[in-house]
């Protein structure tokens, strides 16, 4: 398979994409870098092994990331992916221990063995490590293929303001490097996100095809739409209208692009990351003096679903 690095936050809809990427052929997952972001670092570290050890792949590398944003405070989602990071679900203690390497050294000890161009990191939290790599290893850096990062609300409402998604919120000035970079950027918004959501007739019928992949995806989704309930419930939103219909799979539409890019309808677009500090702080707004990146803002919906069922089934 095709060799990536995945830069992830687990999170719910993380977990998900670690576990259709290792369900991927076509991908060969050179390691899993931490990062802060829905949860403390030492939270989103344990999480990976643990989910490493579910996926069967603790022959791989987990690499313990940045935990701080570029020039902010961290800034988490508890109440989304609980205080935890996965929504209090037993998962077994990961076996494997962490990485001992440095984030930025195994990152770049990892592009140096491959061809120029060859490898391609799927970045499912902020993009903290990602810009660290461009600024502090500008060689390796060049070397990379492309990123292809989950973030941002283009034409769409954001998650965290009426404006911002969270990856970006999180770390605005991350986002910025890596935009400003060259490096190929490949954005995978809210605005194509939130059309892939499974309900809840997606995971029952993912469960009952029975394996531990696709019981613990139920889990994971159930988790989610109780705490954004929960969450409705303290903002004084009506009982009827607080549990979501469904479960917009975030995360796993990067890995989904890295495996079918033609589910997804790209756009070439002009981006500035708003990091004024004023209400629309963290917005990825289209601008003419922006930087060019290719931006997903429409999805094959129903055959992506499928497709992500298929893989976690069994
Ligand atoms: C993104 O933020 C996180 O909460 C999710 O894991 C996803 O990466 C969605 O805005
Ligand atoms: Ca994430």
């Amino acid at each position: 398979g095709a060799p990536v690095i995945i830069d992830t936050d687990p999170g719910l809809d993380d977990a998900l994409a670690l576990f259709l990427a290792f369900r991927s052929p076509e991908l060969d997952v050179r390691g899993v870098v931490t990062v802060a972001g829905n949860i403390g670092i030492d939270h989103t570290t344990r999480n990976a092994r643990a989910l490493l050890r579910v996926a069967g792949r603790e022959d791989v590398p987990v690499v313990r990331g940045a935990a701080r944003p570029f020039a902010r405070e961290p800034f988490h989602a508890p109440g989304i992916h609980g205080e935890d990071g996965l929504g209090g679900i037993d998962v077994p203690e990961p076996r494997a221990p962490e990485h001992p390497a440095a984030a930025l050294d195994w990152l770049a000890d990892e592009i140096d063995s491959h061809p120029a161009g060859a490898v391609r990191i799927l970045a499912l939290g902020p993009l903290t490590n990602v810009a660290r790599l461009i600024v502090e290893r500008p060689e390796q850096a060049r070397l990379i293929g492309g990123v292809v990062a989950m973030g941002g609300a283009v034409r769409d409402r954001g998650n965290v303001t009426p404006h911002a998604e969270f990856n970006i919120a999180a770390d605005p000035e991350a986002a910025a490097v890596v935009l400003a970079s060259g490096v190929p950027v490949t954005l995978v918004p809210l605005d194509v996100t939130r059309q892939v959501a499974a309900d809840e007739a997606w995971a029952e019928r993912l469960a009952a095809r029975g394996g531990a992949l696709a019981a613990l995806t139920r889990q994971l989704h159930g988790a989610y739409l109780d705490n954004i309930a929960a969450l409705r419930a303290s903002l004084g939103v009506a009982e009827a209208e607080r549990r979501p219909h469904a479960f917009p799979l975030h995360d796993p539409c990067v890995i989904l692009h890295a495996v079918r890019p033609e589910l997804f309808h790209p756009e070439r677009l002009r981006l500035r990351v708003v990091r004024d500090r004023s209400e629309r702080d963290g917005a990825t707004v289209i601008d003419p003096a922006g930087d060019a990146a290719d931006v997903l803002t429409g999805a094959d919906a129903p055959a992506a679903l499928a497709f992500v069922a298929d893989r976690l089934a069994g």
